[in-house]
């Protein structure tokens, strides 16, 4: 079973990527094959609306999205995991969502979507205690997830973490990282 991780944030050794290498860690210790793709180290032009995917669902843009796209419809379970940013996710992390239109065209437009039993995750972390803090971001992460037939079946959102490295003294966030990847892996098989 392979379960693949998005990092959304910029920032290296940061909160969401500290939260998601624990995810991935749990989903291998029940046995996963796990792949993360840090998003800010790829070059992903936003979408430039050529609509060349609602003809025959690719994109005219070369760049490294060739790569995700057979990643994401490869892999059993994702995992996105991602920053807040003025109520959204990162910009890094939406272009590469905006480009899957691709996948949203071949479900919707082209009906050539193969379609599978695959499951995702959110993980998310803000620095306030808004107490609609995650609500743009999960509606936009499910609504992703739907587009290329991916059930949205977990989440960990976590408040009041803002410095480089901060959620380390959160152990229990990390804990529950830990444990959503191997709830996710164990749904799947
Ligand atoms: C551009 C920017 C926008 C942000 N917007 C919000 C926000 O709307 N709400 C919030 O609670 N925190 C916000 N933050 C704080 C980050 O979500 C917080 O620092 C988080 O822990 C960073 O995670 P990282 O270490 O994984 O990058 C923002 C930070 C930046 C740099």
């Amino acid at each position: 079973m392979k379960i693949l991780g998005i990092m959304g944030s910029p920032r290296i050794k940061g909160n969401t990527d500290l939260l998601l290498d624990e995810a991935l860690r749990g989903a291998e210790s029940v046995g996963a094959e796990i792949e993360k793709i840090v998003v800010d180290k790829l070059k992903i032009t936003p979408c430039r609306e050529y609509y060349q995917c609602t003809k025959d669902g690719s994109c005219v843009i070369r760049d490294d999205m060739d790569a995700i796209y057979p990643k994401l419809l490869e892999a059993g379970g994702i995992i996105i995991a991602s920053p807040i940013f003025f109520y959204g996710l990162t910009a890094q992390l939406k272009a590469l969502i905006d480009r899957c239109q691709v996948l949203w065209a071949r479900k919707y437009i082209l009906h050539s979507l193969p379609g599978s039993a695959r499951k995702g995750a959110f993980i998310a972390v803000g620095a306030t205690q808004g107490r609609q803090l995650f609500d743009g971001a999960v509606l936009t992460v499910k609504y992703f997830f739907k587009a290329f037939d991916v059930e949205y079946a977990d989440e960990l959102l976590i408040r009041g973490v803002d410095k480089r490295g901060e959620i380390k003294e959160h152990p229990a966030a990390l804990e529950a990282a830990f444990e959503l990847g191997k709830r996710l892996t164990q749904k799947l098989t």
